[in-house]
């Protein structure tokens, strides 16, 4: 292996601690530098994990650098991503891609004229659980695919998070906080999405932070807190999600993917390793997939390192941006859908992902 990629984490926020603990095991990554709007968090991390506090800008400039791991709010996704790619570094970052295509597109546009990467989260879908999923699909254990069905809910992030605001703003609500886990396992799995149509609300129960120093604040709901939507993959296949940020009590989640001669429960695609079962009309009951593909006990942050293994390779990597703004449209179509009453054409697609060998 030759020298690991330099990182510079800007926005070390809520999810940070997942990135910051699980690269000290990447070994193709190095931690340098952090940076955040609130400098005394980040002299804490940068202090934690004996790396470089870095102010202003001068992540984006320092040589140590060779990608810029985004994790601030969703509404500077493609400022931050910008910059970074301006001034010549790589980009991983967090869903969702941008809160608009229109904001999406020329990063994309700009990592393609640079010659630079960009890739974007969840990368969960690498993980055992979704991959085994597929290598069920593709070994034809449940015939031909279908359809599928895909649900996430709970009565909101406030529940938990203790700066939730940002969840209730556009570019995030259920759809696009929760949805990219979703439809990017949907894609990952039956392929891109043509076609949506979509169906929307948003109530008007009060809503406050529960928990933290911000404890009982009002938050403003600027987003549809309840969507539904019918996907058409290009395949042929139909899918059908439900995300919100509504409901009380659900056994779910999971997606469920149904083929000619069965099916497969397809484990939350927003965890790693969780356990797929699938029903044959062979074995005609519930067998538990064992371990059969994807990265082993693995967790965020496995998609920035596949890219830097497919740097070094001069590949493709698999959380791509392009695969993030497909996402990004599909949602965004949804919701458009939602409004007009009316069908939506997706135009962006995205290639068949390779699937990730056990490692
Ligand atoms: N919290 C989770 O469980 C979770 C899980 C998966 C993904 N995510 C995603 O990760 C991203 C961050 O979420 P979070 O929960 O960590 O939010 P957070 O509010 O806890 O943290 C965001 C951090 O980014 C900083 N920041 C914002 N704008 C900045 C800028 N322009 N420059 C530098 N720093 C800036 C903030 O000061 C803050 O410390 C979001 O896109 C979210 O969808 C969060």
């Amino acid at each position: 292996m030759g020298k690991p990629l330099g990182v510079g984490i800007v926005g070390v926020g809520n999810i940070s601690t997942q990135y910051l603990t699980n690269i000290l095991y990447l070994s193709n990554l190095k931690l340098i530098g952090v940076s955040d709007l609130n400098e005394s968090r980040q002299d804490e991390v940068a202090s934690a994990y004996s790396v470089k506090s870095m102010s202003g800008d001068s992540i984006f400039t320092d040589p140590d650098i060779d990608v810029i791991l985004n994790l601030t709010l969703p509404q500077s996704h493609a400022e931050i991503n910008l910059k970074a790619l301006m001034n010549g570094k790589h980009v991983y970052l967090e869903k969702p891609f941008a809160p608009t295509v229109d904001e999406g597109t020329p990063v994309l546009e700009l990592a393609a004229k640079k010659g630079l990467r960009i890739g974007c989260a969840p990368d969960t879908f690498l993980g055992t659980g979704i991959q085994s999923s597929k290598f069920m699909i593709d070994s034809g254990a449940i015939g031909s695919p279908f359809a599928a069905t895909a649900s996430w809910s709970a009565p909101g992030h406030e529940i938990w998070h203790p700066a939730p605001q940002f969840y209730y703003q556009k570019g995030a609500g259920p759809l696009f906080d929760m949805g990219p886990y979703y439809l990017t396992a949907l894609v990952f799995l039956l392929g891109p999405v043509v076609k949506v149509i979509g169906n929307s609300m948003r109530s008007n129960r009060s809503r406050k932070v529960h928990t933290g120093d911000l404890a009982e604040t009002p938050l403003t709901i600027q987003v549809e807190t309840h969507i539904s939507a019918l996907l058409t993959h290009e395949s042929g296949a139909q899918s059908t999600i439900m995300v919100s940020f509504e409901v009380w009590g659900s056994c779910l989640p999971t997606i469920e993917v149904y083929g000619t001669s069965g099916t497969i429960i397809v484990p939350d695609p927003n965890a790693f390793s969780d356990i797929p079962k699938i029903y044959t009309t062979k074995d005609q009951e519930w067998r538990t997939v064992g371990e059969k593909a994807g990265f082993r006990s693995t967790g965020r942050g496995i998609g920035l390192s596949e890219m830097a293994t497919a740097i070094t390779e001069n590949r493709a990597h698999r959380a791509s941006g392009a695969l993030g703004a497909h996402v990004l449209e599909v949602m965004e179509s949804i919701l458009v859908s939602a409004k007009g009453d009316q069908r939506v054409d997706i135009k962006s697609r995205v290639d068949d992902i390779p699937p990730v060998p056990l490692t």
